[in-house]
């Protein structure tokens, strides 16, 4: 295969961006996410000493015989339309599915759906991770059809990553609770941001990562799936601890691989892992933007704390299970590097541990900019509670019902229903699908009836990460 200049340094290159005058970059401006979602880095790119390729090469009947099998066969895969209302039904049994599914999610909290968004829109923003694995030099698929056992994982990866953003989305549209155009916009952007995994195309470090990726993205979709069940939706929950198994499947892939790279360069592999952790791991959808909030990712990750959904601590708890799975601290033969890398990782988890409380902290005192919710509905009523309610620092929009709401973050609440509890179980276990539907006869959808005006807005005020995304349906408000 084909390398590129080693060692070398680029900025990368959406940062500049905002800091230089270069007349073609500002050109592109508008297609960016906002200044500060940005960080002005140095990468370093091919960072993997051209002679190690061969590692990868000497490694690839293995990885025939060790991470190929770990792929599902197609035809047994799961489909997202096992889990979402059958739209070839008859439009009434179709509505009828609709309406049950709006009954189910009804009971979750607002703050709930930010995260489920959140992760929709990490899991959308798929392109840009196949884009960083056939980066990574050794391992890219180089034709786009070809039969290198790598380039065969990540076509088949990125085939059953495809289900995860396309069965979220689905629910979450029919759910009707989210304001799809936004949530539709945020991925537009997020797509178009690109990542920053640091991973600076070494399959080593690239491996790392995605180790560490799969086992967190499987922590948070179990822990979204504990509290749909919680929160009274079992569909929902089978759909999420779906997802987490596929999670767990793909992580094993990655981490056995990292597992075979210690075995066959332990310095190599040592220093990756540290070199990955030292730099921390970044997370996918960083540079995540809705147009509105540059610091919405941020948002979304205080919620996801405050939720119990992925916290400082399970940060820790990877780092952890991963040191206890590749059993680091057994690793011999290192060099004096390797050796350093070796004491750096194996002490981390305690020291990431301190790190919870003050992010607890952080996440229950954060305050963020007011949330805008775009809507042709009425407003809603002033809050009768304590929080603020306050006009937008920004510039109106041309839609009059354009409201910004600014709160106090509020800590959870255990005596209110809306705030679900924070015990965490293990991820929910592998769904059945239901039954494939009868054969779809030919049934025209009518035509749309107008709906009902709608009813004052029922929902109480709520902390503003927690309405991003939200549509302005009352909820249940029916088939569509
Ligand atoms: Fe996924
Ligand atoms: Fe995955």
């Amino acid at each position: 295969m084909q390398m590129r200049a080693c060692h070398s340094v680029t900025l990368q290159s959406l940062s500049p961006v905002w800091a230089s005058r270069n007349f073609r970059q500002r050109q592109h401006r508008h297609l960016l996410p906002p200044p500060n979602a940005v960080a002005l880095k140095a990468r370093r790119t091919h960072s993997m000493p051209p002679e190690k390729v061969e590692v990868f090469k000497s490694m690839e009947g293995w990885a025939s015989e060790w991470v190929l099998p770990l792929l599902k066969p197609v035809e047994q895969c799961w489909q997202p339309q096992s889990f979402v209302p059958d739209s070839s039904l008859p439009f009434d049994e179709f509505s009828e599915q609709v309406k049950a599914l709006r009954q189910r999610t009804k009971e979750l909290p607002d703050e709930y759906f930010v995260v489920l968004v959140g992760d929709m829109v990490t899991e959308d923003a798929l392109p840009t991770y196949q884009t960083m694995i056939n980066n990574l030099d050794a391992v890219r698929d180089e034709s786009g059809t070809s039969p290198s056992p790598w380039a065969v994982w990540t076509r088949a990866w990125t085939a059953e990553e495809n289900r995860h953003g396309d069965l979220l989305r689905t629910y979450l549209y029919l759910s009707g609770r989210v304001d799809m155009a936004i949530v539709e916009k945020t991925v537009h952007y997020l797509i178009g941001a690109g990542m920053d995994p640091g991973t600076e195309n070494n399959p080593y470090l690239g491996f790392v990562y995605t180790s560490f990726q799969e086992r967190a993205t499987f922590v948070a979709h179990g822990n979204t799936a504990r509290l749909a069940k919680e929160g009274g939706d079992p569909v929902l929950a089978r759909i999420c601890g779906t997802i987490a198994a596929d999670e767990k499947r793909h992580e094993k892939a990655y981490s056995r691989i990292v597992e075979k790279l210690l075995e066959v360069d332990p310095s190599g592999a040592m220093m990756a892992i540290g070199d990955m952790m030292e730099k921390k791991i970044t997370m996918p959808a960083h540079l995540m933007y809705d147009g509105e909030d540059p610091r919405l990712f941020e948002h979304y990750s205080a919620v996801a704390q405050r939720m119990g959904v992925y916290t400082a601590n399970d940060y820790a708890d990877i780092v952890e299970f991963l040191v206890g799975r590749w059993r680091l601290e057994k690793v011999e033969g290192l060099t004096a590097e390797g050796m350093r890398a070796q004491d750096f990782v194996c002490g981390l988890a305690p020291r990431i541990r301190k790190l919870q409380e003050r992010a607890e902290e952080r996440a229950r005192k954060m305050n963020p900019r007011g949330f805008f919710f775009f809507t042709n509905q009425t407003p809603p009523p002033p809050p009768t509670n304590s929080h603020l309610l306050v006009a937008s620092p920004y510039p109106p929009t041309n839609q009059p019902t354009h409201l910004a709401r600014l709160a106090a973050f509020p800590p959870p609440n255990p005596a209110n229903p809306r705030h679900l509890p924070p015990p965490r179980v293990a991820a929910s276990p592998e769904p059945t699908p239901r039954p494939a539907s009868p054969p779809p006869p030919t049934h025209p959808s009518p035509p749309p009836s107008n709906p009902p005006p709608p009813p004052p807005h029922p929902r109480p005020l709520l902390s503003p990460p927690a309405t991003l995304f939200l549509s302005s349906h009352p909820r249940g408000h029916g088939a569509p």
